[in-house]
């Protein structure tokens, strides 16, 4: 849908349609079965994208269960407007190439490479046209649900892959569908996997809605 680089959306959520617990705690929401999903997805992917709360929150390096050289590893993309999240986060452990996008001209960082923009809000179509030029073909955005609300704001998701946890997370956490309007027919298919199930979303229905309503998040 972005030219030549293919946008996947994966998360996963629990049963009440939550994505992490209360002031963003981590929640493990994926089954084993899952994960080796989500593995599969990283595997195929040459980027793998997130926000700012997502590395403050989780502090993901996004190479879980992989081993192998520097340049067979994904782009670790990162967007943080405002440069925020500690110098020790592990997407800068140095294992693979990290790519941080932001306005912060002002905060060094190292075991990155920065691509800087006027924008405290980085247009996401100049983060795609970036990446195509370091032949990124294939892009896996993993939340959170600011970053996915803006990838299909921008209308520039090919596949959206959500998982349904068998779990329920205290009523406050961070909510992926908000406002929930009806939208039928949404899910493509699914399939069992584990103890819950994962879903394909129709994402030209997903994103119409979302355009058409002006939310900031889906
Ligand atoms: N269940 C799952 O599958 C899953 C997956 C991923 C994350 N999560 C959860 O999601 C939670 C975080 O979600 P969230 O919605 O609060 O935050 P988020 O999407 O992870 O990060 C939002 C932040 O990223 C930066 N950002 C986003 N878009 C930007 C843009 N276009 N330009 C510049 N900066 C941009 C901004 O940081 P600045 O403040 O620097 O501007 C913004 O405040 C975490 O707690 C995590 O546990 C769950």
């Amino acid at each position: 849908m972005s030219g030549k680089v293919r946008v996947t959306i994966n998360v996963a959520q629990s049963l009440n349609g939550l994505i992490a617990g209360k002031f963003g705690r981590r929640v493990q929401i994926s089954s084993a079965e899952d994960w080796d999903r989500v593995l599969d997805l990283r595997t195929r992917s040459d980027a793998i994208l997130i926000g700012a709360n997502t590395v403050i929150n989780d502090n993901p390096d996004l190479y879980t269960g992989r081993t192998g050289s520097k340049d067979k590893l994904p782009i670790r993309v990162l967007l943080d407007g405002r440069l925020s999240i500690p110098t020790h986060s592990r997407i800068f452990d140095g294992r693979g190439r990290t790519l941080v996008f932001t306005a912060n001209r002002e905060r060094k960082m190292l075991n990155c490479d920065i691509v800087y923009s006027d924008d405290i809000r980085i247009p996401i179509p100049y983060v795609i046209e970036t990446l195509e030029t370091m032949n990124v073909r294939n892009l896996l955005v993993e939340g959170g649900s600011m970053v996915i609300s803006e990838f299909l704001m921008a209308g520039v998701v090919d596949d959206f892959f959500l998982y349904v946890g068998n779990i329920l997370i205290e009523g406050d956490g961070i909510r992926l569908f908000e406002p929930v309007t009806t939208l039928p027919g949404i899910v493509q298919s699914w399939e069992r996997l584990g103890d819950g199930y994962v879903a394909r979303l129709d994402v030209k229905k997903l994103m119409g809605d979302l355009v058409k309503n002006g939310r900031r998040r889906p």
